[in-house]
């Protein structure tokens, strides 16, 4: 059921590469709930044509590519973005995520620091380009709000999440950081949610994900996330019921952060024979 949270707004999703994407199903949430949208991803992610689905969709929204790495792209993006809407942007969803040395399969403790650099260029300090480009062409309105998706890892150790684990500590220091400075020059809130582990292209790429994913389900109260909730979560967060939210890592795990164990897992480690 729709609520009209975002009547009025206008928004750019970044990442919706296919229907399992946390960012397709956050663009079909918000144009649900009344925004404009852009839709943008990489050009080498627009290639495979799945997106114009979703343009479909969202009532015809745009689809304008960029490499989130790459300045030239970005303003380009965000010039054509605020002609589309007549005006500034009032949220940006962040939902990216790439690893060359989890891709390759090379061990954390044999990393290539040239694909390393790449990661944190695509992972993290992309989020840092998208503020930079909005904040030099003054491109948000006030009270706007930027999300970007992270993963306890930040955290806390889970080794086969490899260098991800290093990039995703730097996104959510770059949106403490910035959110700070946007919040002073212009009252736009800058945050990240933490969500659990999710069936997508980017997910299922880490090493022993159904180890990972059944895991995490076991130790969370209300089990796992999936990724329709944390597109309504998203939303709040651009709505205006959140207006003073900012600088945080929200985890949207169902309580798996702050559990030291289920009575299901105890059960297991008494049992270890015991199936399901
Ligand atoms: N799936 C999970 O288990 C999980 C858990 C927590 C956090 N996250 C985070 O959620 C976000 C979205 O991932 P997802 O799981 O929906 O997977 P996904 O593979 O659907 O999305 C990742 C997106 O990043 C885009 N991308 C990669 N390089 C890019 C570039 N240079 N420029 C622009 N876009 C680029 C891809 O094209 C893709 O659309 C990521 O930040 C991921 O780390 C995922």
């Amino acid at each position: 059921m729709a609520h009209n949270l975002l009547k009025g707004k206008k928004g750019i999703i970044f990442g919706a590469l296919d229907e399992k994407s946390i960012a397709w199903k956050t663009a079909l949430k918000c144009h649900e709930e009344g925004a404009q949208l852009v839709l943008t991803n990489a050009p080498v992610a627009l290639r495979m044509g799945e997106i114009n689905k979703l343009a479909e969709a969202c009532r015809n929204a745009p689809v304008i590519g960029a490499d989130v790495t790459n300045m030239d792209d970005l303003k380009s993006l965000f010039e054509k973005s605020m002609e589309h809407f007549g005006g500034k942007i009032d949220f940006i969803l962040h939902s990216i995520g790439m690893s060359l040395n989890v891709r390759k399969g090379k061990h954390y403790t044999e990393m290539n620091y040239e694909w390393n650099q790449k990661t944190l260029d695509i992972s993290a300090m992309s989020l840092h380009k998208v503020l930079r480009t909005a904040w030099d062409m003054d491109a948000l309105n006030e009270w706007g709000s930027v999300v970007a998706l992270t993963y306890i890892a930040a955290q806390r150790v889970f080794p086969d999440y490899n260098e991800m684990a290093d990039a995703k500590a730097l996104l959510e220091s770059v949106t403490r950081m910035f959110g700070y400075y946007y919040g002073e020059k212009k009252k736009v809130r800058v945050n990240t949610i933490s969500q659990s582990p999710t069936r997508t292209t980017a997910g299922s790429g880490v090493k022993g994900f159904d180890g990972f994913i059944n895991y995490a389900e076991a130790m969370s109260p209300l089990g796992n996330a999936s990724a329709e909730d944390c597109a309504n979560y998203c939303v709040t967060l651009f709505s205006d019921l959140t207006r003073y939210v900012t600088m945080q890592n929200l985890f949207h795990d169902g309580g798996f952060s702050f559990t030291g164990v289920t009575a299901g897992v105890i059960e297991k480690m008494e049992n270890p024979n015991l199936k399901g």
